[in-house]
């Protein structure tokens, strides 16, 4: 039955890499996405389509997506901030896009230059646009819980862009815990304060694990009736505007999770470890997922 099926949203390619120093060529974020597709992840947001300028990790996101081997029944999103962004996604021939909100007003300020009203209004006509091109869109709250310039951000603030976003016509919104502060107790009240505004599958779980909290707050998810879970493998990454973020939770500790709780992913295991793996040697560091690192060592 549905209930006991889990999607992960596979971050990797756009927010594992956006915020990498080094430049990544795009074979290897090609090399990297399908990789991803053999381990049977179903949704892989593969790059952006945002200022180079702001970030230029992503600024081949283009040849990127003309590079990929497109599995079938596997969703290839871009992320995209603007209608700029929706045309240049639309050319790449992007499955689905995504549009990123944020909670609070000083983190809108800094990661899309406009306050919280101007960017749902750029939203709104990227829903448009797509819709009339019969492509979803997805969209994401940064700073769900906490802000890093803000402090505490209360679900009622959460509540309220959630029930825009929706309206609007995105199919789900991602509570992006951008700076990895949150707890279960909180994400717990979020989720239960976001009941009156959406259903739980139109909700997903964006986890960043900067204090390792990422595995307990997506229990409390699964408790919750959340569904769709974000994750990058080798829990790669950070946002560039969020500083002394890391990465989003690893992939091979969510399915780690999903396995051994008995809930389905469709994800080889084995796989996933390799291919974590395999990317960290490519960047030149550790590899960081903890189930994966344990289960190589068996
Ligand atoms: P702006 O400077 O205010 O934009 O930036 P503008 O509309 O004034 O345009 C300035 C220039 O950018 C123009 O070019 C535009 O054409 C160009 P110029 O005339 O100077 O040569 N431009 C674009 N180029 C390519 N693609 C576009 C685009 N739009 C304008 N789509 C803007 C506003 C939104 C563009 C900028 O702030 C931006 O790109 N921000 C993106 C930041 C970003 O990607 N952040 C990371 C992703 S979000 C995240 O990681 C959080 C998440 O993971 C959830 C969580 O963890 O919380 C999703
Ligand atoms: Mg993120």
């Amino acid at each position: 039955d549905d209930d006991n099926v889990v999607t992960i949203a596979e971050m990797s390619p756009r927010d594992g890499l956006q915020n990498e120093k080094q430049p990544v060529d795009a074979e290897t974020k090609i090399t990297l996405v399908d990789r991803l597709s053999r381990c049977g992840l179903r949704y892989i947001e593969a790059g952006s389509f945002v200022s180079p300028k702001w970030v230029p990790q992503m600024a081949d996101s283009e040849k990127v997506f003309a590079g990929i081997h497109r599995f079938s029944g596997t969703t290839y999103a871009a992320l995209t901030p603007n209608l700029k962004g929706w045309e240049h996604a639309y050319q790449a021939s992007a499955d689905e896009v995504a549009v990123f909100a944020s909670a609070s007003e000083s983190f809108s300020q800094r990661n899309l230059n406009c306050d919280v009203f101007t960017s749902l209004k750029r939203f709104a006509s990227v829903v448009q646009a797509a819709k009339a091109a019969n492509k979803k869109v997805r969209a994401y709250i940064s700073c769900a819980l906490d802000c890093p310039f803000e402090g505490p951000i209360a679900p009622e603030t959460v509540g309220r862009l959630t029930a825009a976003l929706l309206a609007m016509g995105c199919y789900q919104v991602s509570l992006g815990d951008t700076i990895g502060t949150g707890t279960p107790g909180r994400v717990r009240t979020l989720l239960r304060a976001l009941q009156s505004v959406s259903k739980s599958h139109q909700l997903a779980l964006h986890m960043h694990d900067t204090y390792g909290q990422a595995i307990a707050n997506i229990y409390v998810g699964l408790e919750e009736g959340i569904r769709t879970l974000d994750a990058s493998v080798g829990g790669l990454g950070g946002c560039p505007y969020a500083k002394g973020a890391t990465g989003n939770v690893a992939t091979e500790d969510v399915v780690y999770l999903l396995e051994r709780e008995g809930l389905k992913h469709g994800i080889d295991l084995d796989m996933l470890i390799q291919t974590g793996d395999w990317i960290s040697k490519q960047l030149g560091k550790p590899y960081n997922a903890r189930a994966g690192k344990a289960l190589q060592s068996r």
